[in-house]
């Protein structure tokens, strides 16, 4: 038996726009989902039979790595799913894990390029944000061009993506959920559509990409004031590209007296949007009151690991 976790995300700045190759950065949490395999006589997951359309992560990631011997998985997670926070990612690592086993060291630049392989594949388009957040835990920053703290470059076409480790000061941040689930792969190719129709969407992008070089700074100083400011921004513009929800401003609007800034995180169209707080009482409550869900999270340092039996 094999088994690994996997932290889920959160993206501070940047997502869709990182689709097109702009900055973004984004934050392991400490919500994980574990990762089970065993050898079996056919495969299935968590009891059931794999389906292509109930899992289609699983699925992919056995294709991709030609993976074809049957296998007994299990999987625990307390990230909740199609919320933006990086649940499929999380699976997808940790099966990447458990596939690549003991012994030795993992091999996490090899985890994060097949991960990515299989978000691109499932959602017909992806960036490496979410696959590589869950790989290496942390803070991670995608760059147009090699900086500081490198730790691999990925491309697809004609995008590339440079990542980088980014250390980031303690934050508090509270998770508001709608608890509407959304596909990523339909708002990517929803945002895509938009991007070839529009200069305003176009627009859109450029300055999301800027916003997340401001971000980064702006957290890295400690001023939470700008950074939050930026988070604002960076919603409204992905409300102008067609991602938002009015549940998710409604929670952005309720929590604004206790917080910094806000915004929806991951996909949108419903799923989570985050606070940046000094007050996560204050968020939470205000979130609830609101009618959403709502839970603080802190960021952790560890991405993909192999685990013991339990
Ligand atoms: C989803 O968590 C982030 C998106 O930017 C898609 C991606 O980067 O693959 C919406």
């Amino acid at each position: 038996m094999v088994a690994a976790s996997a932290p889920g995300k959160l993206i501070l700045y940047g997502e869709h726009a990182v689709v097109f190759g702009e900055p973004a950065l984004s934050v392991a949490i400490s919500r994980r989902t574990r990762v089970e395999a065993r050898p079996g006589r056919r495969t299935e997951v968590n009891g059931h039979p794999l389906e292509e359309g109930r899992y289609p992560y699983v699925a992919e990631t056995l294709r991709t790595t030609n993976h074809n011997e049957p296998l007994t998985l299990t999987t625990q997670s307390d990230i909740p799913m199609a919320s933006g926070m990086g649940s499929s990612a999380a699976v997808t690592v940790g099966l990447l894990a458990c596939l690549q086993g003991a012994p030795g060291p993992l091999q996490k630049e090899e985890i994060a390029r097949t991960g990515f392989e299989v978000e691109h594949a499932v959602q017909g388009r992806a960036s490496p944000i979410d696959t590589t957040t869950a790989t290496h835990g942390g803070g991670i920053l995608l760059l147009k061009e090699r900086e500081e703290n490198f730790l691999w470059s990925i491309e697809k076409g004609e995008t590339r993506w440079n990542l980088h480790g980014s250390p980031l000061p303690e934050m508090k941040f509270v998770v508001g959920s709608t608890g509407i689930e959304a596909s990523t792969g339909p708002l990517v190719a929803q945002v895509r559509r938009r991007v070839e129709a529009q200069a305003v969407a176009r627009k859109a992008v450029e300055r999301i990409g800027e916003i997340a070089l401001e971000g980064v700074e702006a957290l890295r100083r400690g001023d939470l004031e700008r950074g939050g400011d930026l988070m604002l921004e960076n919603h409204r513009l992905l409300n102008t590209l067609g991602v938002g929800h009015v549940a998710l401003d409604k929670l952005v609007a309720a929590s604004m007296p206790f917080s910094f800034g806000a915004k929806l995180t991951g996909a949108g169209g419903g799923g989570s949007m985050i606070a940046l707080t000094n007050d996560p009482v204050g968020v939470t409550q205000a979130l609830r009151s609101a009618g959403g869900s709502a839970f603080a999270v802190s960021t952790v340092p560890t991405g993909v690991q192999l685990e013991r039996e339990p």
